[in-house]
């Protein structure tokens, strides 16, 4: 194998710059050039395509965001599009491509891979929910951000005696929401894998105040609802309860990644091409109790689902329902 490509896309996350910078490193140990995509599956299929030198990632390993830039490019799904694509990179003899992303850009590498183009996916998104890997790219440095704003809502939360509900990422899934709520020791967490029931929530809150506690931390997934319109429903159970929201948005997708996602960034970059030049692909790389393991991009993507960790969502509850002490 002489030459590959890479790529970032979709909803960007800490460590895709990581997870570059090991392709290309350990493109160059094997002696492979390694072509960076910039914008994604769009600069695929429009052939926006450099040669990447090894200073071109000095350093990257410790920025956020991604230096290919990223897109979100739906137009992919065409069938005209993956053939672009494909005639770009047979032009550019690209003989392999590594794509860096969340379950959307694995769809993209789906439809290249159903070609038989040799492709390997690396999963970078904040919201942790690609089927088979315990584990996303990002997860870790956007839920320590998370635990962090949450902790410093709750010192002013505290002095006044105030409510607040804190909206973390995650359209479909509850991983960001669970861990910081559970890394914070939130009141009440709610997620969209469970129904929600804003009753119960009030009476946990009540609960705490009997209990003595001076404040109280709802954190909210996005894919629930919005903290505003929380706040709105919240008050009509309980009009007398002062309850501010937050939205922390785009914020959890910045700065630089833990280590803990650079190492693996690292680890998944350089296994992807030592996969590529052993002829393997179709495949993308995850992690299973701390291991790093391949899953078939076909068959996982069509027939698993994403589970969160409902045992831990559980936990929490129990752990903050002071109805019963
Ligand atoms: O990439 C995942 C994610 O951050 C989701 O948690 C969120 O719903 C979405 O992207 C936001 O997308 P955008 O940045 O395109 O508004």
């Amino acid at each position: 194998m002489k030459r590959i490509a890479v790529l970032t896309s979709g909803g960007d996350s800490q460590g895709m710059n990581a997870a570059i910078r090991a392709v290309v490193e350990q493109g160059h140990h094997l002696g492979i050039e390694v072509y960076g995509v910039y914008y994604g599956f769009k600069g695929l299929v429009e052939g926006d395509f450099k040669k990447l030198t090894v200073a071109d990632c000095q350093d990257n390993i410790k920025r956020g965001g991604t230096f290919l830039y990223s897109a979100r490019y739906p137009e992919f799904k065409e069938v005209e599009n993956q053939k672009k694509a494909l005639e770009q990179m047979k032009k550019h003899q690209i003989e392999a491509l590594v794509a860096i992303g969340g379950d959307g850009s694995f769809m993209g590498a789906l439809q290249l891979a159903n070609f038989g183009f040799p492709v390997i996916g690396i999963p970078c998104t904040i919201d942790n929910d690609i089927p088979g890997t315990e584990y996303t790219i990002g997860f870790d440095s956007a839920m320590n951000i998370a635990m962090e704003e949450i902790d410093k809502i709750s010192d002013t939360a505290a002095s006044h005696n105030r409510s607040f509900v804190i909206e973390v990422m995650g359209r479909h899934a509850g991983d960001l929401a669970i861990w910081a709520g559970v890394a914070t020791g939130a009141d009440s967490i709610a997620i969209p894998e469970v129904k929600m029931d804003m009753k119960d929530i009030v009476r946990r809150v009540h609960a705490g105040r009997q209990a003595g506690k001076d404040h109280s931390i709802i954190v909210l997934a996005e894919g629930v609802m919005s903290a505003d319109q929380f706040v709105e429903e919240f008050l009509t159970y309980a009009p007398d309860e002062d309850i501010r929201g937050v939205t922390l948005a785009h914020v959890q997708r910045g700065g630089n990644p833990t280590a803990r996602d650079r190492v693996f960034a690292t680890l998944m970059g350089a296994r992807a091409v030592d996969l590529l030049v052993q002829g393997e692909h179709g495949i993308y790389m995850g992690v299973i109790g701390e291991r790093l393991e391949t899953f078939d991009i076909i068959d996982t993507l069509r027939n698993k689902k994403h589970n969160v960790r409902r045992e831990l969502y559980e936990l929490n509850q129990d752990l903050t329902d002071k109805t019963l002490a």
